[in-house]
């Protein structure tokens, strides 16, 4: 069958080729016990991998325990979570080829928080508090707690642990990393001047406070095997005057480009509270303008709901991939209805495939 949406159309990763554009975006899920996935894993994971999206990234993936957003976060620091996240794996994988990737992550100055929804903000001592560390010694607000600025061994310390996670990683078979450095999380911390104002090689100019990202990703492209694909996601923008600003993204995402960067994910905010004006397609003209000026692949993600919408952004050169975030949470469906509407097709696990053809539309292909 000929295709003509760019949403459906494969996108190439070195070694690795996606069968279409839709990208499950990662999402913490909350679930894990001393960073290791648990059935709740095999559940969701497993209904992202039947949805029909070309890639699913697993959620942000702490590379040190002191480095989780919240006590329940996922992660990747010992070989206990390596096992526990290679059997939720294996399990999920009997019924997809769908490629899984995985956001390694380190929260810095915002680990050790409450799970949404559940609390508010930094735990207390009482509630197993940790401390928290950062480029400097600036809280994230008000009442959050002051990091510890990271010394050039910490630095180094951090940068190991990225590694091990990243052979770890590879050794369970994941296909694809993309380094967290969005949402004032570590990566994303050293790039703001909102929360960066070292004086030394590691802060003040961009060139400065780009050099630890940049270093964390030379470390883990070379511990990651050369036909395996890695992104970044980074901030667009910190929606703050004195923040990262887009044109500080672009410069980010040319230095990622020239170390072998395969592609950028284009979000925001994070570095403070702020003002976003979050609506359709909202971060998408960072990402368009990220992909014109580095020349590097984009993903646009954030309030993409519709299937034309995303199709709009690939078919204009806004974007080369689209995340979908909640919209996947509220129907893990969602590539179906969009390969109905746009003339595509998706996998289908063969166990849902009377249900995969409705309105007429030719029969999608079967997974398994
Ligand atoms: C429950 C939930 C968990 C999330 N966890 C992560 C995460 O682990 N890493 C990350 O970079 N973004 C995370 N995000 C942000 C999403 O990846 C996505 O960028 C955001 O929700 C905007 O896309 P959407 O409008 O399609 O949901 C999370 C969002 C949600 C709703």
């Amino acid at each position: 069958m000929k295709i003509d949406s760019c949403l459906f159309s494969p996108f190439a990763l070195r070694n690795l080729t996606l069968e279409n554009r839709l990208v499950v975006s990662p999402m913490c899920q909350y679930s894990a016990d001393d960073g290791c996935a648990s059935s709740w894993h095999t559940i969701h994971i497993g209904s992202m991998l039947s949805s029909g999206a070309g890639l699913f990234v697993i959620e942000a993936t702490a590379v040190e325990r002191r480095g989780r957003i919240t006590p329940q976060c996922l992660g990747l620091w010992s070989d206990e979570n390596a096992a526990a996240l290679k059997s939720v794996l294996a399990a999920v994988r009997q019924y997809s080829a769908v490629p899984v990737g995985v956001q390694l992550s380190h929260a810095g100055r915002k680990a050790s928080t409450h799970r949404p929804f559940i609390g508010k903000g930094p735990l207390k001592h009482s509630e197993g508090a940790w401390p928290v560390m950062g480029p400097s010694a600036i809280p994230f607000a008000e009442g959050w707690p002051v990091p510890q600025s990271m010394s050039l061994e910490d630095m180094r310390v951090v940068i190991d642990a990225y590694v091990s996670a990243t052979k770890r990683a590879d050794e369970i078979g994941i296909d694809l990393i993309e380094l967290h450095a969005a949402h004032g999380y570590l990566l994303s911390a050293f790039l703001s001047p909102l929360a960066n104002d070292r004086r030394d090689a590691y802060g003040g100019s961009l060139e400065n406070r780009m050099r630890f990202p940049l270093e964390v990703f030379d470390a883990v492209r070379g511990a990651w095997p050369e036909g395996k694909p890695m992104g970044v996601r980074c901030n667009g923008t910190d929606w703050h005057p004195d923040g990262i600003q887009v044109e500080d993204a672009v410069a980010f995402a040319r230095a990622l480009r020239d170390r072998g960067c395969d592609y950028i994910d284009v979000s925001s905010g994070g570095n403070c509270y702020a003002k976003v004006p979050v609506g359709p397609s909202y971060q998408v003209p960072f990402a368009e303008q990220i992909r014109k000026q580095s020349g590097l692949s984009t993903m646009a993600v954030g309030m993409i709901t519709e299937p034309c919408q995303a199709e709009e952004i690939l078919s204009t050169g806004k974007a080369d991939l689209i995340g979908i975030g909640r919209a996947m949470l509220n129907n893990p469906h969602w590539p179906w209805r969009a390969a109905e509407t746009l003339g595509g097709q998706v996998g289908v696990p063969w166990q849902y495939y009377r249900a995969a053809t409705r309105n007429g539309v030719p029969p999608p292909y079967v997974v398994n």
